[in-house]
């Protein structure tokens, strides 16, 4: 074994004995990241094909967002929401006008943003709507992923992520994903959103049948239900528009924002709303001691700024095209079935060849991160910045660990 290889080793053991462990990383450990690629601490380098769970759209340490975060070092890091700063308003004007909606509630995880969504449905339900005070519903869509806080578990049908975790929040209403009519049923005069992911990422990367949005949303604006697209890992560049709900034309009444937005730089998350839902806010009802923080501000800003060029979104769209035509062809050398939009796939590879987590085993040592997923998907995200050799590379590697298994 060689010297570098230790520092390797050395650096999980070290890991494994002083951190809780709620995950299982592949033991790779980065030292150094730009652009699409990551160099770990014995010098071995990786195409980033998880990007952060799409936290890292604009790939790692972007100039423009690098620049962006050192230039608000220089003034100042944090206020306190009990005070205004100079990035506030052009950040959440620039971002209200990139999701053509009236309003910005900023905070910083995606979970935080998907509990705010949930707490301004409910009260523009009691307030607005006028359901009966404590009986606001939410309809769910089963598989689900939207974060970790014990009222988002509690919608979870995931026994990894829920059990043992109770008692849980009551108030929400599950349906299979896809399914209009369990929806209509599931929907009555207590329902007051609708929250789903346009398209499922934790779950294996699962897009709804064509229609399903546009059908959501005549459901919603029929019953008078609002409909929160969490577009945390959807949004924001990666499926090749800047929202997985324009690929069917779709305007949410909500967007739960996040991941991206921080640029890799910082957690920033969003709600992004009208005035007529996130105006039935008062002072002291919801906040945040980091949420909308100068320096989160000042790098969304410089993320807004790259979205709008349009640059990004093109990228996942033709570059997304090369890499599921390439996948496809793998289906039958390995790989049972592909799906996914732009820059995102999930693949499931043939249980009798290996698992996901052995397939990303493999794929690491020959130069590749990426990550599995209920047994035998793996998931490619990777930043919008790479190349097409980058592309061609990824599932080159993943055509010859398949065909070496
Ligand atoms: C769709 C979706 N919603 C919410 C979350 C939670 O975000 P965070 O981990 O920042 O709390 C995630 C994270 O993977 C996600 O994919």
């Amino acid at each position: 074994m060689t010297m570098t290889t230790n520092r390797t080793a050395a650096a999980v053991a070290e890991a494994e004995r002083w951190t809780a462990h709620n995950y299982h990383p592949l033991p790779v450990v980065i030292a150094d990241a730009d652009g699409a690629w990551v160099t770990d601490v014995d010098g071995r380098r990786y195409l980033d094909c998880l990007a952060g769970y799409s936290a890292l759209n604009f790939g790692h340490r972007h100039p423009a967002l690098i620049d962006a975060a050192r230039k608000q070092i220089e003034h100042v890091t944090l206020t306190s929401r009990a005070f205004l700063h100079d990035q506030f308003g052009p950040f959440c004007r620039d971002l209200a006008e990139l999701c053509g909606m009236d309003m910005v509630l900023p905070m910083n995880t995606g979970a935080e943003a998907v509990e705010t969504a949930i707490k301004v449905s409910r009260k523009w339900g009691y307030k607005v709507k006028g359901v009966p005070d404590g009986q606001a519903s939410i309809v769910v869509a089963a598989d689900n992923f939207h974060g970790r806080t014990t009222t988002i578990i509690s919608f979870s049908t995931d026994p990894d992520a829920r059990a043992d975790y109770g008692p849980y929040t009551p108030g929400f209403r599950i349906v299979p994903y896809g399914d209009l009519d369990a929806m209509r049923a599931a929907i009555d005069e207590t329902t007051v959103a609708v929250l789903i992911e346009p398209i499922q990422g934790e779950a294996g990367v699962l897009v709804p049948p064509p229609g399903y949005l546009t059908g959501v949303r005549a459901l919603c604006t029929e019953q008078n239900v609002l409909f929160v697209a969490d577009e945390i890992q959807s949004g924001l560049g990666r499926t090749g528009d800047t929202f997985a709900c324009d690929h069917e034309g779709v305007k949410p009444d909500m967007y739960v924002l996040g991941k991206a937005l921080g640029g890799g730089v910082v957690p920033v998350s969003a709600v992004v709303s009208r005035a007529d839902v996130l105006g039935v806010l008062r002072p002291g009802e919801h906040g945040s001691t980091f949420g909308g923080n100068p320096l989160a501000c000042a790098v969304a800003i410089a993320v807004v700024d790259l979205l709008n060029s349009g640059e990004f979104q093109e990228r996942a769209r033709e570059l997304g095209a090369l890499l599921h035509e390439r996948l496809r062809a793998l289906i039958g050398h390995g790989v049972t079935a592909v799906r996914g939009r732009g820059l995102w796939a999930g693949i499931d590879i043939d249980p009798a060849l290996m698992t996901g987590r052995e397939a990303c085993e493999r794929l690491m040592a020959v130069g590749v991160l990426a990550k599995d997923t209920h047994g035998s998907t793996i998931r490619l995200a990777p930043p919008l910045v790479v190349t097409e050799e980058d592309v061609n590379f990824a599932v080159d590697r993943l055509a010859e660990v398949l065909a070496t298994s």
